[in-house]
């Protein structure tokens, strides 16, 4: 099948199953192009929490459906590849984290939502690259252990000062890729492109942009920028929608290979297998629901950034 049929296939077994398709910004572009919703992570978990399908379809990487799956957990959730995982998210395991508690005494765990269910379970607060800043500042509690994104973590200790808060050294492979170097040589190549990076970049290259902030914050940035020319410090995925907002401007990626693999094992071929033959589900058990919808609903709660 030709990807004309795979689409007109896949929309149709869409409504005929009355599912929906959330698709997160790292997505191929012809996933983007067919989803009924695109955002980046807390959008997609607000998203998901409002629908009345029987079925989701979370393209996007397992943490996230998991989310979905915790937030609704009578809806059927779907992930067209189950090895669609998230390496950062691997970085911390409930053991190591309850370890780690244990050692700090008294400290609040906020767990950025790039981490796995058994993680969230034993955490207080979830947060996404959107509103980490936020979650940290509205929280009573002075000390924190913060997991497990070192470059985010670092970028929200220096936005909240105040805080105490101990890093996890776990790091996003895609984004820890760019460099001083990188960026130096697109600047020069483009003086006049404004520079907008994903927090999840290590901090010399942060420190060289002109915006920081998640994948929704960089588009709300460009859409409202008066600038032709930008230099984009996130996975390349985020072009299609950058595009689509803005046809006339111009995008440089900062790396050579800003590219999820994970995120773009979902393909419209393992999509349309997905709705028709309602696979991959996300099963989770009741208790792992209940522990884990806690810090990710205090985090839904939290005023929108
Ligand atoms: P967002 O929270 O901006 O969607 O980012 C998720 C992610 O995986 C970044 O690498
Ligand atoms: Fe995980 Fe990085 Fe991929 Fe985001 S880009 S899903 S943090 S590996």
């Amino acid at each position: 099948m030709n990807s004309k049929e795979l689409k007109d296939k896949i929309l149709k077994l869409k409504k005929e199953k009355n599912a929906v398709i959330l698709a997160h910004y790292y997505q191929i572009n012809d996933i983007q192009e067919i989803a009924d919703i695109r955002g980046d992570s807390l959008a997609l978990a607000r998203e998901a929490t409002k629908l009345s399908s029987d079925i989701i379809v979370f393209c996007g990487v397992r943490f996230m459906a998991e989310t979905a799956k915790v937030l609704c957990p009578d809806r059927k959730v779907l992930i067209p590849e189950m090895d669609s995982v998230c390496p950062l998210a691997d970085m911390a395991t409930r053991e190591e984290v309850l370890k780690k508690k244990e050692e700090l005494g008294n400290t609040t765990i906020v767990s950025y939502v790039n981490t796995n269910v058994d993680v969230k379970t034993v955490s207080d607060i979830c947060c996404t690259s959107a509103n980490a800043v936020n979650v940290v500042r509205s929280l009573d509690e002075k000390r924190v252990l913060f997991v497990p994104d070192r470059n985010l973590g670092s970028y929200v200790k220096e936005q909240v000062p105040e805080k105490e808060i101990v890093l996890w050294d776990g790091y996003c492979p895609v984004h820890e890729e760019y460099s001083v170097e990188n960026l130096k040589k697109l600047k020069e190549e483009h003086p006049n492109a404004k520079v907008a990076v994903h927090p999840e970049s290590p901090k010399a290259v942060r420190e060289m942009a002109d915006f920081i902030g998640s994948t929704s914050g960089i588009i709300n940035y460009v859409n409202k920028t008066d600038t032709d020319e930008f230099i984009i410090g996130t996975e390349e995925g985020i072009l299609y929608e950058l595009r689509v907002n803005n046809p006339g401007k111009k995008f440089y990626i900062i790396g050579s290979k800003s590219i999820c693999t994970n995120m773009k094992k979902i393909t419209l071929e393992s999509l349309y297998k997905a709705l028709k033959d309602e696979i991959y589900e996300i099963k989770l058990d009741e208790e792992t629901i209940e522990l884990a919808k806690k810090p990710i609903e205090r985090m839904v709660s939290i005023k929108r950034t």
